[in-house]
C-alpha cells in the first residue's frame, strides 16, 4: 500500500436557509506515512470541514455527500458509528481549531485526558489511562505536575501542548492540528510547532497542518495544499509551492507574502473570495485570476497531477 491515507473525491455540503453551500468539492488527497502536509486557504475555504470530514464529525446541517476516506485499506465512510468511535484517537486524531480555549476551566488536565480517552475505550483501566497521559505529557515536553493543574493556570503555549498530548494519547498514524498556532505570541508559536514535528517523528505519524501562515509551513512541512472555495486547488513540495508555484492563486498567495525587499509595499490579490451560497460558473477562482482564459469563464479546470500526486486544478496546466 502506497498511501496511508488515501481521499478521493470527498464532497460536503451545508443545508441552510439561503441554500446549499458545497464546502467541499470532489477533494481529492494523498498522504504517505510520516509526510508532513499543511493545508492553507482563507477562512471559509473548507480547512476545518475537511479535517472534521476526515474524522466523521461533520454535524447537520452539514452532510458528507460522496467520496471515500481511506486509512491504511479501510474505508472509514463505511464503518459503523461505533468503529469509527475506536478508530479516533487511535488510527486519526483532530486537534480542533481552537481547542485550548475550550478546555474544561474546573477540571485538572489530568480528569479532562481521563475523560478524552474514556469516551472512546470506557471500559479500559485507570493505570492503562493514567500511563498513556504521563507518556503524552512527556512527548509534549510538559511537566508531570501540570496533570494535577487547571487550565487557567496555564499559558497558551502549554494550554495547546495539553491539547496536542491528549491528541496523541493512542499514537494515531495521522495527526490533524487545525490551526494550533492562532492566538500564541509568535515565538510560542513556533515552539508548538516544534513540539508538534518532534511528536510527528517520535511516533512516526503523517501530520496535516492546517493554517494561515505560509512561513510556518515552509519551516517544517513536506507538502502544502492551497484550498480555495471548497477545493485544492494545487497540492505540491514545500519547495516547489515557495519557488515555483504554479496555479494563479498559489502564484497570488506567494506573491502577497512580505518580503524585506519589498518593504512598505503591499500586494493583496485583488477582489474576494466567492460565496459558497454564489459560485461564479466555470473555475471557480475566474475572477480573481490575471491569468484568465475564455474557458474559465464556463468550464471547471481538470486535474493535472504530476508525480507522487501532486496536482493543479487549473486551464492554464491540461493539455490540449
Ligand atoms: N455549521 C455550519 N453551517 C453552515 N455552513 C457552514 C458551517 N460550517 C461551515 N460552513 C460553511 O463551510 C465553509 C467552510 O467552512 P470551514 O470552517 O471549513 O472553513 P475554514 O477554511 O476552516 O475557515 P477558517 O480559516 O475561518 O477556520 C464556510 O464558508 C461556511 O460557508
Ligand atoms: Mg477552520
Amino acid at each position: 500500500m502506497k498511501y496511508l491515507l488515501d481521499i478521493t473525491g470527498l464532497t460536503v455540503s451545508y443545508y441552510t436557509d439561503i441554500g446549499r453551500a458545497i464546502a467541499l468539492n470532489q477533494v481529492d488527497l494523498k498522504l504517505k506515512q510520516g509526510e508532513k502536509l499543511g493545508l492553507v486557504g482563507e477562512s471559509g475555504s473548507g480547512k476545518s470541514t475537511m479535517g472534521l470530514a476526515m474524522m466523521r464529525m461533520i454535524k447537520p446541517p452539514g452532510k458528507v455527500e460522496g467520496g471515500s476516506v481511506v486509512i491504511g485499506g479501510v474505508e472509514m465512510l463505511q464503518l459503523s458509528d461505533k468503529e469509527m468511535l475506536k478508530k479516533r484517537l487511535s488510527t486519526i486524531s483532530y486537534i480542533p481549531q481552537g481547542a485550548m480555549n475550550s478546555l474544561n476551566p474546573v477540571l485538572k488536565i489530568k480528569r479532562q485526558m481521563i475523560d478524552a480517552y474514556k469516551a472512546h475505550y470506557p471500559n479500559h483501566k485507570l493505570d492503562q489511562v493514567l500511563q498513556l497521559a504521563h507518556e503524552a505529557m512527556t512527548s509534549v515536553e510538559l511537566p508531570e505536575h501540570v496533570l494535577e493543574m487547571h487550565p487557567h493556570e496555564l499559558s497558551g503555549g502549554m494550554k495547546q501542548r495539553v491539547c496536542i498530548a491528549i491528541g496523541i494519547l493512542l499514537r494515531p498514524q495521522i495527526i490533524i492540528a487545525d490551526e494550533p498556532t492562532s492566538a500564541l505570541d509568535v515565538v510560542t508559536q513556533r515552539q508548538v510547532i516544534e513540539t508538534l514535528n518532534r511528536v510527528q517523528q517520535k511516533i512516526g505519524s503523517a501530520l496535516i497542518l492546517i493554517g494561515h501562515d505560509m512561513g510556518l509551513m515552509a519551516q517544517s512541512m513536506d507538502k502544502v495544499a492551497v484550498m480555495y472555495a471548497g477545493e485544492i486547488v494545487e497540492i505540491n513540495d514545500v519547495q516547489t509551492i515557495f519557488t515555483n508555484p504554479k496555479h494563479p492563486y498559489t502564484q497570488a498567495l506567494i506573491s502577497s507574502l512580505p518580503r524585506l525587499q519589498n518593504r512598505g509595499e503591499f500586494r493583496g490579490i485583488p477582489g474576494m473570495a466567492p460565496s459558497l451560497y454564489r459560485l461564479p460558473n466555470g473555475c471557480r477562482f475566474h475572477p480573481r485570476c490575471n491569468q484568465q482564459q475564455p474557458q474559465c469563464q464556463t468550464t471547471s479546470p481538470h486535474k493535472s497531477v504530476f508525480e507522487d500526486e501532486k496536482y493543479v486544478t487549473c486551464h492554464l496546466y491540461e493539455a490540449s
